[in-house]
């Protein structure tokens, strides 16, 4: 493009609608790698087929910054037609076999995607799109098939998908006996040592495992271990599904884009969502490895053994694993304290995403680059839907469908279409109206009035949908509104009763009552729903303190914060004494779980605040916003100024740590608690946690406590020495300084952080550290000179040109500039606009920012 180009180009978007059948499909696929950083050689001999349900015998294969050196078919040499994204060619309407041998350079792979090297040792990722940066083929998910695998390297360990077929002195082989789609394809070649364990499955198949780490690394993979075999265990129990190869490999990479990848029986992780260890994980960590292993381990059933038909589908395998994984840990630590974590995540990203310029479907219609679409709504809302389809069929008939789907697909690539289906054809029920969920974009708003007479309460909901890019009509969705009704007392009266509410508006009665009762709505959080329902200080004290639904109770408590909070931004008022006094309470209430009493001094954060103001027609001003969250915490710990230091001393822990749930929950009230009475004591006691913590938890919690109150500069220093050859707990220094940073500091904390020697941009890991914790300090980021965006700008765009899966998903920290007041607005339009004018910005950008521009 030449650099006087100023128009923004817009990438050609792809189209559910358009989907055709493979032409060709591949009996089995045979690579050879011939590893070197500069010049890999890759040979692959692979066994097309005709289609016989395609529509055409054009032959086309997929292919992106790839040398061809040479071509056959059945042995004879051809010279196909190089084209953009791959190749085409002439060939036989029977069965063949196309060779092909092609030159790539993985060191000089940047973008971390298809073949690439981390801290000197060979991994992939080929998800979506990956696999054909390595050799010319069918990249897409429907064309599946069995690979045979030969890396030739002297590096000592040499890892491909499968069972291990054969080794020598500098070679190795592998097979995978089960079809699969060329995005679950991996290879890894490195100097790695193992932690090894073993499963012997429910039919008594025995299966080594093994998690593959830096030797330096080689102690934070104990946990990992134990994880995989709980995960392995919970899928008989609970799926009745087991695993399917000898062998099950999980390697620890540095360099890493995503979380972690589900390869057909060789996993890849991000070593951010693998190694743990007392001293350098927080407890919150521990528990996201062992959900994030779960969730690639139950891959294998839903997403490797059924796949997708296209991307469009993605939600299929990961709203559906992510669901499965959230079972599981709840399972596992307390179904309480997980469903809550649920729900602030999917209201911070993907409430936020369907708010605002970037919201899409459950299965989106189009798109450009489907990398933009690995979001809070395939996954976070993708497994919401589940979880109603569950709440609506009950249990066991959901236990029924999945068996159906799992003995009616496996072996397929499957649609949306053929996961309703299984429901439909196991329950007899009508999901037509239901499948809008996947259609509709957009976070439906539930209003809920109440009136009672002579005994009966009468609920009405009402629901609305507001409009989303592209999509200005909506349609009414099947809500299950679990419900259940308190006496004055505090006695359930009616217990869970799920309400479903299908039209537009309905009222639902309960009779025969002796007193006006209280309702508790949205129990569980049974729907993706943003309720409206005007409640009394009174009212929602009341259930924090009363109601059996534990998430209820905390909601309630969130509930009443945010209308203390925009009371304290809009009419500038005190936090009202009934919501003091109902926190006060709780945090007293000695029969709670520790950790859901930490939850209630969980305050909405910020952005939240931002957009509760935002859609009650007000413009959020995030410095005043910034001050009342401050005022509110100061007003808190003022309440409870002796409370505060009896919670602390009852929740120190005395025995060795484990990160099991019963020690987290103390740790997290401690740290909860802790923050407040900083602002009593000046920082004195997190400086003494500080110094005695013997595990990340506590000494990460003291940190943050310390900076809230503007202290812990010897502290942060200490830490950085301590931790200077640990890149993943520098990762957290970096970041709880830039979310911690107070809003006016924040321009040069970015410049002094962003100057270091240490900041490794090029690693996805330290640049989110830096970049992805500006959106948690809003103020900081909304500075009202734009100079925080421009910066921030400034650095997409640098990442962009090398790794554009990363700066395409930051960028998304601009999505909420409609928001906020004329200038501000202009800044951070100038700055998207920027991005977009860019010469030679990557299309995942281009389309990111033409989307925020829409
Ligand atoms: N499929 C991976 C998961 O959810 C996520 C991923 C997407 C990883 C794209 C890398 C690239 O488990
Ligand atoms: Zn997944």
């Amino acid at each position: 493009m030449p650099a006087n180009q100023t128009s923004v180009v817009q990438p050609q978007k792809i189209y559910l609608a358009d989907y055709t059948p493979p032409t060709y499909l591949v009996e089995h696929v045979d690579l050879t790698f011939r590893l070197a950083p500069k010049n890999t050689r890759v040979l692959a001999r692979i066994r097309f087929v005709p289609n016989p349900a395609a529509t055409s015998r054009d032959f086309f294969l997929h292919g992106e910054l790839l040398t061809l050196i040479n071509a056959s078919i059945d042995g004879t040499p051809v010279t196909p037609t190089l084209v953009e994204g791959g190749l085409s060619c002439d060939v036989p309407d029977a069965p063949f076999t196309w060779e092909s041998e092609v030159e790539i350079a993985p060191i000089e792979n940047t973008a971390l995607d298809g073949l690439y090297m981390s801290d000197g040792m060979y991994c992939t990722q080929c998800e979506a799109e990956g696999f054909r940066r390595i050799t010319y083929y069918p990249d897409r998910p429907d064309v599946m098939a069995p690979f045979t695998v030969r890396i030739e390297s002297d590096l000592p360990v040499l890892l491909s998908n499968g069972n291990p077929a054969d080794r020598g002195a500098d070679f190795a082989v592998w097979h995978d006996p089960w079809p699969k789609p060329s995005y679950l394809f991996a290879l890894v070649a490195g100097n790695l040592v193992a932690k090894r364990g073993s499963f012997d499955t429910m039919s008594g198949k025995h299966v080594d495992l093994a998690v593959w780490t830096r030797p330096a690394d080689a102690a934070k993979a104990d946990f990992a271990v134990g994880a995989l075999q709980r995960a392995m265990k919970w899928d008989e129990d609970v799926y009745g599904r087991e695993y399917d190869l000898d062998v099950f490999n999980i390697v620890a990479v540095s360099d890493f884009n995503s979380g972690a990848m589900e390869n057909k029986g060789l996993n890849i992780f991000n070593t951010a969502a693998v190694l743990a260890s007392p001293d350098t994980a927080t407890d919150l960590d521990y528990e996201r490895v062992e959900g994030v292993i779960a969730h690639e381990y139950f891959h294998n059933w839903t997403g490797n053994r059924i796949t997708c038909r296209d991307w469009f589908q993605l939600s299929l395998k990961e709203g559906l694993t992510v669901f499965r994984d959230q079972q599981f840990t709840g399972d596992l630590h307390g179904h309480a304290t997980k469903r809550i974590r649920d729900v602030i995540k999917l209201r911070a990203r993907q409430f936020r995403e369907d708010n605002g310029p970037l919201a899409h479907n459950v299965r989106p219609e189009s798109f450009v680059e489907i990398s933009n679409f690995y979001t809070g709504t395939i996954y976070e809302k993708g497994a919401e839907v589940i979880r109603m389809l569950r709440t609506l069929v009950g249990p066991e008939a959901y236990a029924k469908a999945l068996d159906l789907y799992f003995a009616r697909h496996d072996g397929q690539a499957a649609t949306i279409e053929d996961w309703l289906q299984v429901f439909v054809d196991a329950t007899g029920r009508d999901l037509t109206q239901f499948k809008r969920w996947y259609s509709q974009a957009g976070t439906p708003r539930v209003a809920v009035t109440e009136d009672y007479t002579d005994g009966t309460l009468t609920l009405t909901l009402r629901q609305t949908t507001p409009p989303t890019p592209g999509q200005t009509d909506k349609q009414p969705l099947v809500i299950p509104v679990a419900v259940g009704l308190l006496n004055p007392n505090g006695d359930e009266v009616v217990p869970t009763t799920v309400l479903e509410l299908t039209g537009a508006e309905q009222t639902f009665t309960f009779s025969g009552l002796a007193s006006r009762p209280v309702a508790s709505v949205l129990r569980g959080f049974s729907a993706p729903v943003i309720l409206q329902r005007e409640q009394s200080a009174e009212e929602l004290a009341f259930l924090m303190a009363h109601d059996t639904d534990s998430f209820v109770r905390w909601d309630s408590g969130r509930a009443l914060a945010c209308q203390v909070l925009v009371s304290m931004v809009r009419d500038h008022a005190a936090p009202l004494p009934a919501y003091l006094d109902a926190i006060a309470a709780t945090l007293a209430d000695e029969t709670l779980d520790p950790a859901l009493r930490a939850f209630v001094l969980d305050l909405p954060s910020e952005e939240s605040t931002a957009q509760t103001l935002f859609d009650l027609g007000a413009t959020p001003e995030p410095d005043a916003i910034h001050d009342a969250h401050e005022a509110l915490k100061n007003h808190l710990a003022e309440h409870m100024v002796t409370l505060l230091p009896q919670v602390y001393a009852a929740c120190q822990i005395n025995e060795a740590y484990t990160p099991d749930a019963a020690q987290a929950g103390k740790r997290a009230l401690a740290n909860a608690v802790l923050n407040l009475i900083s602002r009593n004591d000046g920082g004195a006691t997190a400086e003494m946690q500080f110094t005695a913590s013997n595990n990340m938890t506590l000494s990460l919690g003291a940190l943050h406590s310390l900076l809230d109150v503007g202290q812990g500069r010897a502290e942060l220093a200490a830490f950085a020495q301590r931790w200077a050859d640990d890149r993943l707990v520098i990762d957290k220094w970096f970041s709880l300084q830039v979310s911690l940073a107070a809003p006016r500091r924040l321009l040069a904390v970015l410049t002094d952080l962003t100057g270091l020697e240490s900041f490794d941009w090029k690693n996805p890991n330290r640049f989110r550290a830096v970049f992805g914790a500006i959106t948690s300090n809003p103020a900081g980021f909304h500075q009202a000179d734009g100079s925080v965006y421009r910066l921030m700008a400034d650095w997409l765009i640098r990442l962009d040109s090398a790794n554009p899966w990363t700066a395409s998903r930051l960028s998304a920290a601009f999505d909420g500039w409609r928001r906020y007041d004329k200038a501000r607005q202009g800044l951070m339009r100038a700055q998207i606009e920027r991005i977009a004018k860019t010469p030679a910005i990557s299309r995942e950008m281009a389309e990111m920012v033409g989307r925020m521009l829409g």
